[in-house]
């Protein structure tokens, strides 16, 4: 137990946020909550908080013990030894007796089920039958392509677009379906709907058929009974096959949806529903030997609907709906044909000037559904397919549209929700839910950069750069961990890293920052969750990386690389080769902290390393603390990154912040830079120009896009343009979470909820509470549920002066600094003067002036008067006129 946190604070109430006993834990993980399928050799279990006093940890199976563990105070993980454990075995786990989780563990063994081809451009109805079982029964089904299972005519799971998308080449994923109790005495129909997906449909512009001529699926059914695990049923020969009635099923192309006339009243539920179709004997077919392993992240599903909001019709016969913001999903139709109809859905992200729907920037991506209606009622909506959109655009249509004839389905791999901010700001509440909104569009199975045109990669600098915001708001722990998977499985032998994963080799390899993700991302996913196993996973890649990159370097210089500050406005080019030095020396440093970590004998080495190459970029690109090419992405790179010797420090922050104001406080900055920018200004004492840009309403900024009325975050500053209107069709979706990355810096620097930058420890458990309050904004407060409890840290601004809030977690360090200036120690925390505790909470005075204390869990309040506050509320008169 923390002894500080006994501080007394007469007439002061400090309740706990996470107290003894452990019966209070929650957010009990196996990688997921209660996970079926798990393969990992040793089962990591996790709970959200540390534990306040050692506790045992025991597993169970059939109510028996199967094993147990004492974990020490502070720990929120423990990892089961695979070998206590079976194949296909529901356990249950408690820890300290009181909360408790489970998980069912996977084949533990590799695949064995015979492959059945589909169709390379139309969806296929795959069909055995077994026999009942007594026992436990499961499903254990993959795809290399897209598919859903059926038993008995009833769907199975919510799962869409199972199995995802990896890199084919060399692995698959698999999912089970636990069938006992669903199914029925006798015999029982098993139906796999098998389409292209990404397998051998479109991927990102290159054509169909990137990965093979035809989609396949394989499934095995296996009991669990007195006897152990048997498979009792499997894909083979025996099966057939038939046409689903969907002879387009692509997932950037479009569907073709069939479905037979309707009596009336019966509304037929398309996707629950096939077309008569032929049967045919299935055909096996060999695959190559990949890897089938169970998901470890979570499935792509439905996560809402939305309302169409209007109907427009722009010419006639051609109807426009319109769902008021921006989506990823697919149209759900609800139809009375009084004949035969042929409708056509198209989907688009914005309008022409004319009203109609703008496809210009999807590039090759059609977009287009297509509904193939006998007479009755119908409710349809495509199975195989995605689309990016705010319009759909109807034709076809018997009648008049109206908005309740149609809503948009969402789709997402639905990370958990972690954190949350709120802020008094209409317009930054706006940009916080248009942040969320394009991370859950853009995370159906592989973080992707755009859901509309036809790209829709795995591209590495986009999740990179907002790799941090997204753990604030979505658990992303096993979702990335996976991914981390599918980009090492892209690596080239000669340790060269791709531009996307699944990789992609057209895109190309190489790119720093974009490349440095297989560094970046392990490491956030170190120090968001103590995942070490993804930084074992991911430790000699990266070290291959590494190695590869200074092979390249000359004299400690990495040669300029294709892609520098992509997207960045603005006439001055920061020189690529800046870029490039500057991510490996980031990259070196970070291999070095990975090291140390793991225990592994190469810190110095790569400790050395960083030395050389920060010192070469100093050599090379500054003079003094001064850039040679001034950039705001430069000067943001070479601070964040510690590449300015310490004595220049001051100085190249102060160039930079003469560099912002005469720039008249826009920033110039693309994917490098944006996401170093604003805390870069914070941090080195310019937080009121981090506001400033902030807050700038002009073109570049983030409050441009929401004034021009953004439902998602825009690939460019300037997608839209109030002189040129829609830019560069080629390049310009309205639905790009790169940009989001300023939801860092609100967590961190505005409501100032953050783990503490310099260290290296994982799990957030160093906490750094530095709230910095932005003219504008009245209050902003910041929740998290982090890997070691839920953290929260606010500020809210009166006449009176501004009261800071925090609460920390249990066995969590916490410094807290308070942008208070003069005689502040008048504050008040939780009701008591702070300088009537200087022996409970003592607090230290900062060279600006500031107060910086520990604070030991528990709540904690603290009001601080206008006289220490005066310089936020001139701030505030000041900066708050634009
Ligand atoms: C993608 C980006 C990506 C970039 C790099 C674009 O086409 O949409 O977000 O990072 O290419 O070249």
């Amino acid at each position: 137990m923390n002894q500080n946190s006994g501080v007394q604070v007469s007439g002061a109430q400090t309740p706990r946020i996470r107290t003894a006993p452990p019966g209070s834990l929650a957010g009990l993980t196996c990688g997921l909550p209660d996970p079926v399928g798990v393969d990992e050799p040793s089962p990591r279990l996790s709970w959200d908080a540390r534990l306040p006093e050692a506790a045992t940890v025991t597993v169970s199976a059939g109510g028996h013990e199967v094993w147990r563990a004492s974990v020490p105070a502070g720990s929120h993980v423990v990892d089961v030894p695979g070998e206590r454990l079976d194949p296909l075995m529901p356990y249950t786990w408690s820890v300290g007796g009181y909360a408790t989780g489970a998980f069912t563990t996977g084949l533990r063994g590799g695949w064995k089920a015979p492959w059945l081809a589909g169709d390379p451009r139309a969806a296929v109805s795959l069909r055995g039958s077994f026999t009942w079982r007594p026992g436990r029964v499961w499903l254990a089904a993959t795809a290399l392509g897209v598919y859903r299972a059926l038993l008995n005519g009833v769907r199975l799971g919510e799962e869409e677009l199972a199995p995802g998308w990896t890199d084919y080449g060399h692995r698959t994923r698999y999912r089970l379906l636990e069938l006992t109790g669903l199914l029925t005495p006798g015999e029982n129909e098993l139906k796999l709907w098998l389409a292209p997906g990404w397998y051998a449909g479109h991927v990102a512009g290159g054509g169909p058929r990137r990965y093979g001529d035809r989609p396949a699926a394989s499934a095995q059914v296996l009991v669990r009974d007195d006897d152990g695990v048997r498979r009792v049923f499997a894909t083979d020969a025996a099966w057939t096959r038939r046409d689903l009635g969907r002879p387009r099923a692509d997932l950037v192309m479009g569907e073709t949806v069939h479905a037979p006339s309707q009596p009336a009243g019966a509304a037929s539920e398309v996707p629950a529903q096939e077309v008569p179709a032929q049967e045919v004997p299935a055909q096996e077919i060999v695959v190559p030997e990949i890897v089938v392993e169970a998901d470890p992240a979570p499935p792509v599903r439905v996560i809402g609907t939305v309302p169409a909001v209007s109907v427009t019709e722009p010419v006639p016969g051609v109807q426009v709906a319109d769902f008021g913001r921006n989506v990823v999903g697919r149209v759900r139709l609800r139809v009375d044909a009084p004949g035969p109809v042929r409708i056509v859905v198209r989907h688009g992200e914005e309008l022409t000037a004319t009203g109609r729907l703008y496809t210009d920037n999807l590039r090759t991506a059609d977009q287009r559904d297509e509904f193939l209606l006998g007479p009755g009622s119908h409710v349809v909506e495509p199975a195989f397919t995605l689309h990016g959109f705010r319009y759909a655009e109807v034709t076809g249509w018997p009648g008049a549209l109206t908005p309740d004839d149609l809503e948009a389905v969402l789709l997402s791999s639905a990370l958990a929700v972690t954190g949350s901010l709120t802020v008094s700001d209409p317009a930054v509440r706006q940009l916080v839910a248009n942040i969320g909104a394009s991370a859950d569009g853009n995370l159906v199975s592989v973080p992707t950069d755009c859901p509309q045109r036809d790209e829709r990669a795995g591209w590495t600098a986009d999740i990179s750069v907002f790799g941090s915001t997204l753990s604030f708001l979505r658990h992303t722990q096993a979702f990335l961990s996976g991914w981390v998977t599918t980009l090492i499985d892209g690596q080239r032998a000669d340790g060269a890293v791709p531009h996307v994963a699944p990789v992609l080799p057209e895109y190309g390899y190489d790119s720093p920052v974009w490349s440095d993700a297989l560094v970046e991302v392990p490491w956030l996913l170190w120090r968001r969750y103590g995942d070490d196993r993804t930084l074992r996973r991911a430790y000699d890649p990266m070290r291959r990386w590494a190695d590869y990159c200074l092979a390249q370097a000359e004299g400690g210089i990495r040669p300029g690389r294709a892609l520098g500050d992509w997207l960045a406005p603005g006439t001055v080019e920061t020189p690529k080769s800046l870029i490039a030095t500057a991510a490996l020396a980031r990259s070196l440093r970070l291999v070095a902290h990975v090291a140390d970590v793991l225990g592994e004998p190469h810190a110095p080495e790569y400790g050395e390393a960083f030395t050389h190459v920060s010192g070469a970029f100093q050599r090379a690109f500054l003079s003094g603390p001064k850039l040679h090419t001034e950039t705001q992405t430069g000067y943001a790179v070479a601070l964040a990154w510690d590449l300015v010797p310490p004595e220049d420090r001051i100085a190249s922050a102060q160039a930079l912040a003469d560099l912002v104001r005469a720039g008249g406080h826009r920033l110039m900055t693309g994917f490098v830079g944006t996401p170093l920018l604003l805390p870069v200004l914070s941090e080195t004492g310019h937080h009121d120009l981090a506001c400033r840009i902030f807050n700038q309403e002009g073109y570049p900024s983030w409050r441009y896009q929401l004034r021009a009325g953004a439902t998602t975050m825009w690939e460019r500053w300037d997608a839209w343009h109030h002189r040129h209107g829609l830019q560069t069709p080629a390049m310009n979706s309205f639905n790009h979470y790169a940009y989001g990355c300023v939801g860092d810096w609100l967590f961190r620097h505005v409501a100032g909820l953050g783990d503490d930058p310099r260290g290296t420890g994982g799990g957030f458990g160093e906490l750094l509470l530095r709230p910095g309050p932005v003219p504008l904004l009245r209050e902003a407060h910041a929740r998290y549920d982090s890997a070691s409890g839920t953290v929260e840290s606010g500020w809210r601004a009166g006449p009176g002066g501004v009261q800071f809030t925090f609460a920390v977690p249990e066995g969590v360090s916490a410094r807290a600094v308070l942008p208070v200036r003069g005689a502040w120690d008048g504050m008040t925390v939780n009701g008591t003067f702070l300088m009537g505790l200087s022996e409970q909470l003592p607090a230290t005075r900062l060279a600006d002036g500031g107060c910086a204390l520990n604070l030991p869990p528990g709540r904690w309040s603290f009001t601080a008067p206008a006289a220490a506050t005066a310089h936020l509320l001139q701030e505030w008169d000041d900066l708050g006129r634009r």
